[in-house]
């Protein structure tokens, strides 16, 4: 197995970091644009082999995408972090050339490579990897929902002084701090609905500080945050080489499902080795439809700027 991780930065480097402590592949490439940053950052991961005994072969490489080539999954975290104030969507005029450039890449030396995207705004990146390439919709998938949800089970462990692996929450609709939705109503301590532990206020607090997850520890640290976004994608990569058929929440392309069209937005979908295979219905009740709508309006908007760079 191969994966590729493209972006040394802070999210790659944690990425692959996860990657290779967890025995998921053989060869592990990371690359970036900067002159010499993936060979360093591959260096120190592979002088870390002998501690932590993993096998992984990591190499870096200075936009090479030879060396790329035959990759099983592709890691995109290419582009540049918010800072503080900033929201994702601002983004967009300078990320989008990256994506766009580094999925053509990718594809030309692993045509059937299933592609993660991280890169912010991330659904509009999706959604323009999908469009630019023209590969099949299921190879692509953005990376929100995991992270998202993550989160969302990390605020509700402390709002219920719980173990965050005894809490079970999903977050659909876009990666942005406006466009999220956590889905309370769903979400359960070991199996029991969360509503049974917390009052409505502490619940809807913890749904407005999902929502804005990434802005706070941006404005705490200076830049994007990384541990969580890096085991996210680590995370994910897991599900699709090993075939794992789990249901994770993902930015994918709907045709119909929840109501939208020519979108990439977050729904419960299941990942196994082909990427993305099967989109799950969770009926959501009125109010929650109003939301995704909501929600896919604001991403069609940020998707139409594609059209103006
Ligand atoms: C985050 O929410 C990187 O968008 C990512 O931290």
């Amino acid at each position: 197995m191969k994966v590729t991780v493209v972006g040394a930065g802070s999210v790659g480097a944690t990425c692959a970091d996860n990657i290779a402590r967890a025995a998921l592949c053989e060869e592990l490439v990371l690359l970036d644009i900067k002159e010499g940053l993936a060979e360093g950052k591959a260096m120190d991961m592979m002088q870390t082999a002998a501690l932590l005994k993993f096998e992984t072969k990591i190499t870096g490489s200075t936009n090479d995408y030879a060396k790329t080539k035959g990759s099983d999954v592709v890691v995109v975290t290419s582009g540049i972090p918010r800072k503080p104030g900033m929201t994702r969507e601002e983004l967009i005029g300078i990320n989008a050339g990256i994506v766009k450039t580094v999925t053509q890449n990718i594809l030309e030396h692993s045509p059937n490579t299933v592609i993660i995207i991280i890169s912010n705004p991330m659904d509009t990146m999706t959604y323009l990897a999908l469009r630019s390439s023209g590969v099949p919709k299921n190879q692509i998938i953005g990376l929100g929902g995991i992270l998202d949800s993550s989160r969302f089970k990390y605020y509700l462990s402390q709002a219920l002084a719980a173990s965050p692996n005894d809490i079970q929450g999903i977050v659909i609709g876009g990666h942005g701090d406006t466009t999220m939705i956590p889905l309370t109503r769903l979400a359960t301590y070991q199996g029991t609905p969360v509503s049974a532990y917390a009052s409505a206020e502490t619940l809807n607090k913890v749904a407005a500080d999902t929502m804005v997850g990434g802005a706070t520890l941006t404005r705490l640290i200076g830049t994007s945050a990384w541990y969580a976004p890096g085991a996210s994608g680590a995370d994910m990569v897991k599900a699709i080489l090993r075939d794992e058929k789990r249901l994770i929440p993902s930015s994918v392309y709907l045709e119909g499902e929840y109501g939208q069209k020519d979108i990439c937005l977050g729904v419960p979908v299941i990942i196994g080795k082909k990427g993305w295979e099967k989109i799950i219905d969770y009926n959501l009740n009125e109010e929650e439809k109003a939301l995704f709508s909501k929600s896919a309006e604001a991403v069609r908007s940020m998707n139409s700027v594609l059209n103006t760079l």
